[in-house]
Parts: structure tokens; sequence; C-alpha cells
């Protein structure tokens, strides 16, 4: 344990060693059985007379907070509980805008025999053998100092063809800008769009941390409807300066915007003087349709920001994702990013450099999309045949979930404890309403979901649904 001694303080050196170690003690920072210094040591750190830690040690001993140990040493005594509690003054309290931020998960480590909470994925998918070569070889350069806060250029570089080729996005790599997810993204860019109180649009229903996010700038959020075409623009305020979309797979409903919606969209934004964030999470994932050309490359006027993410396409534990913004806005992200946390972690990036140039996320992508696909057609097959009246699934052609709504009646508090008693944990689309009067259902995640059990898993759920409308 740190120990401070203070020359300016009065009381003498082994009253304040004493003092401290006492807190420590009481406060349970040092525990019963964990071994004190020894003397020696103690007095050649602190640059003091042995005697002092040994006049302190005794203080300890005398009044029973130490005992000596066979061995030599002392250690702390096993004290009455009463003296463990932890002393907490509660001074401190975030700010009424810190507060009213809910955790969209509160518990994400938690464990299901079925996990069907959107943005999991499968370990046994991941591309383990492939990733350990790419991170293997970001050893041989050894990191010694801070890199672009905008990303490494190579990563840039490779991000900036690789989305252009895959997903259409017209990009350089002066453009790209590497973060740390798709959140994060909309994070920066609020930082350097949106004065405090500047009015931000996003899709109601929607992505909750998105809001979240908006929220704790000190942003006015306003949400805005969406229909089987996507957000509906005339509701959209006049006053917003950014508006928040998900065109080719809505969060959480499920449709793709329609063509036509996002040159109506794209216009508004030019007349309205706004930006537009196109946040494209998942549609790596195309289980029918063919995708359609992503609102950046529509945009004539310099008003798209593209938002790309590994979360889905490789893993959420990996932190990174990249957005495409007008050159303009580059310099203010790179500052914004060097006084948050200076760069993204550069081994990471190397990594995925090498990952994507030597083609194992293409590779990965193929295989990956196939069982998904699969897994996407198994859950809907089972929700059709298992799903007790009054539940419906949305139709959905990309992602990695289902939504499914239920009756207006649900009660979701009782249905909980029945959810976990099957094993199950889901995620309810009423967190996803964040504005209007929520619809009651669930999000169904299967990517997590081995094939074999998709239909336990299923069963699992509508049996849970069943029992609860039971006692409605
Ligand atoms: C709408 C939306 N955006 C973005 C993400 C991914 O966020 P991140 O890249 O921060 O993990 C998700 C994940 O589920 C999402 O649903």
């Amino acid at each position: 344990m740190e120990l401070f001694l203070d020359p300016d303080d009065s009381r003498p050196l082994s009253t304040q060693l004493y003092e401290q170690l006492r807190t420590a003690i009481v406060e349970g920072r040092l525990e019963p059985g964990a071994r004190l210094t020894p003397s020696r040591t103690a007095a050649a750190d602190l640059g003091v007379a042995r005697a002092t830690v040994t006049d302190a040690y005794g203080r300890l001993s005398a009044e029973g907070y130490v005992e000596g140990r066979s061995g030599g040493g002392s250690v702390v005594s096993a004290a009455p509980a009463h003296v463990r509690t932890r002393v907490s003054v509660p001074a401190l309290a975030p700010t009424e805008r810190a507060a009213a931020i809910a955790a969209y998960d509160p518990a994400p480590g938690a464990r299901a025999a079925f996990d069907f909470r959107p943005g999991r994925l499968d370990p046994a998918l991941f591309p383990v053998a492939a990733w350990r070569r790419c991170v293997v070889r970001t050893l041989d350069r050894a990191p010694g100092q801070y890199e672009d806060p905008a990303g490494t250029p190579e990563l840039r570089e490779t991000l900036a063809h690789w989305v252009a080729r895959s997903r259409g996005v017209s990009a350089t790599a002066e453009e790209t800008f590497v973060t740390s997810g798709a959140g994060h993204a909309v994070d920066l860019i609020a930082r350097v769009l949106a004065e405090p109180g500047t009015t931000v649009a996003v899709e109601e229903p929607g992505y909750p941390p998105v809001v979240a996010v908006l929220r704790s700038h000190g942003l006015r959020v306003v949400g805005v409807p969406v229909d089987d075409h996507g957000i509906v623009v005339e509701a959209i305020p006049a006053e917003s300066r950014i508006v928040y979309v998900t065109p080719s797979h809505q969060y959480p409903l499920g449709m793709v915007m329609a063509r036509r919606r996002r040159l109506e969209l794209l216009d508004w934004a030019a007349r309205a003087g706004a930006a537009v964030i196109e946040d494209d999470y998942d549609s790596e994932f195309r289980h029918t349709v063919r995708p359609l050309e992503p609102m950046q490359r529509l945009d004539r006027d310099g008003r798209v920001i593209y938002v790309g993410t590994f979360s889905k396409s490789l893993s959420p534990a990996l932190r990174i994702g990249f957005l495409v913004a007008p050159a303009t806005l580059i310099p203010a992200l790179r500052a914004v990013r060097q006084a948050v946390d200076w760069c993204p972690p550069p081994a990471t990036q190397q990594a995925l450099t090498h990952f994507i140039a030597d083609g194992h996320l293409d590779r990965h992508l193929r295989r990956s999309r196939r069982r998904y696909t699969d897994r996407h057609r198994l859950m809907r097959e089972a929700l059709d045949r298992f799903l007790p009246s009054g539940y419906h699934v949305l139709p959905a052609e990309a992602g990695l979930h289902l939504t499914v709504t239920g009756p207006a009646d649900a009660a979701d508090a009782e249905l909980w404890p029945a959810l976990r008693q099957q094993g199950l944990q889901v995620s309810s689309l009423r967190y996803t309403y964040a504005f209007d009067e929520p619809r009651s259902g669930f999000l169904l995640g299967f990517a997590a979901l081995p094939e074999q059990s998709v239909g336990p898993a299923v069963r699992g759920l509508s049996a849970a649904l069943a029992a609860s409308a039971h006692h409605r």
C-alpha cells in the first residue's frame, strides 16, 4: 500500500503512519491477513528511521489492528465486522443530465443458456487463427508513441478502399476516420457539429445509446416517427441541425429506407443546412434483397457522414469502427479525439489492417453470412410456428436481429422472471422508445444462437410468453 508523509504536518511521522494504516484497515482497503510491508523496507521507501515505522506498527498491534506472525512481520488481524464498513461520504453526485441517462444494457456480461440480446455474436464463428496471426505481426513494431488521432494512415487507406468496394461509399483515406465503434463516431460528430441546446433529430423508435450520448452533450434530442419507408421527413423539426438515421436496416423495426425517402431526406438537409448521420451498423448481413445505394453516395451537397463498425462484422469486443466525413470536418474531429484519448489503439488498428488487406475479412464475411442467413431463416420459421397469438414478427431482410411486437397489454414485469427461468435473455422493444408511448415486444438477436439452439430457444420464449398471457 502507498503511504504518504507530509513534512509540513505538525503530527509526528510515526503518528501519520499509524493513522494512515489504521484508516486503511477500518475502511477495508487492507484486508484481514494482509501483510504489512516489513519495517526495514517501509523505512527505506519512506526515507525515515526504522524506529518511526516500528513505533507505528507497535501502536497498531497494541490496539489489535495487526498481529505478529511466527515467521516475523505483521498481518492485519480479523477485526470486528463493524470496523470494516467502508466510510463513504455522499459528497459528490452526478449532474441531473448525467443521472437521467440509464444504461441500455445494465448487465452486458450476464450469461444465459439462450442469449437473444441483439449485438451478441457467436464466439465460435470468430476467425481466431487468422486474427491471432494478424495480432502477432503487430508485435514487430514496438509501441513507443502516440499515433495519429484520425487512425493510422495504413488503416484509413485500407478502410477507404474496403468501404468503397463493399458498400459503394465514396471515400478517400483523408475522409476516413477511425473510431471506437459507431456509437463513438456519433459522439465525436456531436462534439464537432453541435453546441449545447442544438436540436438533433433521431428515429423513434431508435437506438437508445445514441439518444443517451446526444443528451449527455446537452443537445435537444427529438424523436421523429418512422413508417414503412423510413424516417418521416416532413415530421423533422425545421430547426434540427443533425438527423441520425439507420437507412440500411432501421433499428429496431428493420425496414430499409426507400430510395425515394433517402433523396427526400437529402433534399431536406440541403435546404435546412443540416447534417445527416448514416449509421450503417449491420448492412454486411443482407439475407434476401440487394442493398440500396448508401445515402453518402447519393449526397451531392456534402451533408452526409457515413458511420461503419466492426461490431457485427467481426466482434463488438474489438471496439473499432470508422466514419467517412467531408474533409472539412476532419481537423476538428482529430483535435477532439486527441483531447479525449489521443488515438485509437495502434496495435488493434495494425491487426485490422492486415486482416482486411490479407483477405481474411472477406472470407470471414462470406462464411458468417451463410451461417447468419441460415439462423435468420430458422428463427423466422420457429417464431412463425411457436409464437402465441398476439405476437407478430416484423419483416427484416438484413441484420442480425428480428423484432417481434406484442399485445398492448403485455406485462413485462411478470414476463421477465419467466424468461429467466427458461434461461433466456431478451431485450424489450419498449426500451427503444425514448419519446412516445412504447410498443410491447422484443428484439431477438439470433447471431449468438447456434443453429441447434434456435428451436429450443424460441420454444422457451414462446412458453414464457404464453404463461404470462395466461396471467393477464
Ligand atoms: C443502430 C446501431 N448502431 C450501432 C451499433 C454498434 O455500435 P458500436 O459500433 O458502438 O458497437 C449498434 C449495435 O447494436 C446498433 O444497433
